[in-house]
């Protein structure tokens, strides 16, 4: 077992940001891709800590450690509640980036022609990790593009202090939100990007865990 006792911290799916009582801002994340990244670390040894949004998935391995939460800032209190004791922090989730400035006590009234909701932008998680990050601490995160999608992944990974960036491509059919399957470039940073087939989330959870592998190695 390579991880063998090897703390590591996941999170997934999306988050939940509420409007009023029965209504809120979310994304198409299944979870599906942080959830494979959960399973194939327990196989590996570790001792899994997984932080998932709003998601029907479910973990196959026991050992897995699970908290639900719903917004972006429950999603955050949580990370850093297990950040400290964990080596690796893998942040998977689609983190919601805006939530609304105010929730409505009740729920909202339909009103003229037009609504608008004032937004706030929530706390980077990841950001706020890699600038806590520890040496020893691997710090892994994603980046889903439609252009210049190399660079923008690297300007990511140093912006956020990361050891390791996934990066989708929504140009590759096959990939992304509710899919199986998944095609990604690992760039770590040397700033060596790997590119990777088209495969299963589970198969591309195996790659990706034996980068993380070999960064603790380091
Ligand atoms: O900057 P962008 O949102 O594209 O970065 C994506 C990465 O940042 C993902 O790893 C995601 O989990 C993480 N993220 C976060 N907190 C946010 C927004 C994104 O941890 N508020």
């Amino acid at each position: 077992s390579p991880l063998a006792d090897v703390r590591v911290l996941v999170t997934a799916g999306p988050t939940y940001e509420a409007i009023d009582p029965v209504r809120f801002i979310g994304n198409h994340s299944s979870g599906k891709m942080g959830f494979a990244l959960a399973d194939e670390l327990a196989a590996l040894g570790a001792d899994v800590t997984l932080i998932a949004g709003p998601t029907a998935q479910l973990s196959k391995q026991k050992s897995i450690k699970r908290t639900d939460v719903v917004s972006a800032a429950q999603m955050l209190d949580a990370c850093l509640q297990h950040f400290d004791k964990a080596r690796a922090c893998i942040m998977c989730a689609a983190v919601a980036d805006y939530t609304p400035a105010v929730v409505a006590d009740q729920k909202i009234k339909k009103q003229d022609d037009e609504l608008t909701i004032a937004l706030i932008k929530t706390t980077d998680i990841l950001k706020t990790l890699g600038a806590q990050k520890r040496t020893g601490q691997i710090l892994v995160g994603f980046a889903l593009e439609t252009e210049n999608e190399v660079q923008y992944a690297i300007d990511k990974l140093k912006r956020k202090n990361l050891d390791l960036i996934v990066l989708n491509s929504l140009n590759d059919s096959g990939a992304g939100f509710k899919s199986d399957t998944n095609k990604v470039t690992l760039i770590d940073r040397t700033l060596k990007a790997t590119v990777y087939d088209l495969k299963s989330k589970t198969e591309v959870a195996k790659d990706i865990c034996a980068k993380v592998v070999e960064l603790i190695k380091k």
